[in-house]
């Protein structure tokens, strides 16, 4: 045990239990088809978001079998709007590769959790701990600093070998085996903690349950850890987006390539200069385009200008392009990138 921890878990599970996040539609059950579709939206989006878009997919899709089935295309048009949509292609893939390789149910272990498409290591242990009480850590990027400030650990998490180590922390710090039934709520006020109290700005010491044994705090610092150096360069890229109409009202749309930005979603052609767009287009189109504004599409790592430009075609399409019409009606079945969806709503 991580010296003067003893008492670090009981602390956090009874805060959990009076002040953490309950009765959230995925908690409390032992069914991890719930829990994992939960864990992967809530991997990079916040918790009233995915309060949105859960029931509609689990209405959809009630269990692990209903997802194998469906295509691509649905499962990508229910996530549209979510985001990071590698998610939805590997939960996908994990749904098909749970009813191939283990009959349809889950595997009931962390180790095994892992090695299916789209469950890292942590995610893998929510799962194991809140569905089957495995002992045994998270440690996601809120986990990580809340860890970090309790313990003062001041080495830099961008090296792998730092990183190894706070996993050992994280393991060692695991409430006792004794107290079996403990680790849903343990795992969960780990979460809570670092989401509500334990805030990367501004955290709130005098509200944690854990104030009298954190280091940081000790000596108040808090906002120094966790140690990252490693730090996101952001660029930008200007995007030209062709908004082809026909004379019916359809739009043009084509199939984004596996990989890179929107990958397998349907969208407007996207070129990266306005004479790339111009240059597949009869020369009768060319001469009426209408620019309409440019907004900016913020992604992790990169500041997205979008330039629309609207076009009026003829019904027989597009031959440089690779797409098709769809009407209106169509749309809303369709996997669409969240701001182009809104451009055509517009
Ligand atoms: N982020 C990842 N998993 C979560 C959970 N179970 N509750 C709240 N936030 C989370």
């Amino acid at each position: 045990m991580t010296a003067g921890m003893a008492a670090f878990a009981g602390q956090v599970v009874r805060w959990q239990r009076t002040h953490g996040r309950n009765g959230l539609p995925w908690q409390g059950g032992r069914d991890p088809y719930p829990v994992w579709l939960s864990e992967v939206m809530l991997q990079q989006t916040q918790v009233s978001v995915v309060l949105d878009y859960f029931p509609r997919f689990l209405e959809r899709f009630p269990d692990v079998a209903a997802l194998a089935r469906a295509s691509a295309d649905e499962v990508m048009s229910l996530w549209s709007g979510l985001g990071y949509y590698s998610r939805a292609r590997n939960l996908h893939r994990c749904a098909q590769q749970v009813v191939a390789s283990h009959g349809g149910r889950f595997p009931r272990t962390a180790v095994e959790l892992q090695a299916l498409p789209g469950i890292g290591r942590s995610t893998a242990a929510a799962i194991a701990s809140f569905c089957f009480g495995e002992r045994v850590a998270i440690l996601d990027g809120n986990v990580k600093r809340v860890l970090a400030r309790v313990l003062g650990f001041a080495r830099d998490l961008a090296s792998s070998a730092s990183e190894r180590e706070l996993w050992a922390h994280a393991q060692a710090l695991l409430p006792a085996a004794s107290a079996g039934k403990s680790m849903p709520a343990y795992t969960q006020g780990l979460m809570d903690l670092g989401a509500t109290v334990c805030t990367a700005r501004n955290p709130q010491c005098l509200l944690c349950p854990v104030n009298d044994l954190c280091v940081a705090r000790k000596e108040g610092r808090a906002q120094d850890y966790p140690v990252k150096t490693r730090k996101l360069k952001r660029t930008a890229q200007s995007l030209w987006l062709l908004h082809a109409q026909s004379a019916q009202g359809a739009v043009w749309l084509e199939k984004r390539p596996d990989t890179g930005i929107w990958a397998g979603l349907y969208c407007l052609p996207v070129f990266e200069s306005r004479d790339d767009l111009a240059s597949v287009l009869p020369q009768k189109a060319r001469s009426r385009l209408r620019d309409d504004p440019c907004f900016l599409h913020v992604l992790t790592h990169k500041d997205l200008y979008l330039h629309p430009v609207a076009a009026e075609l003829e019904s027989s399409g597009l031959r440089k392009i690779q797409g098709r019409w769809f009407d209106a009606a169509q749309w809303p079945g369709l996997g669409l990138p969240a701001p182009i969806r809104k451009l055509l709503s517009a």
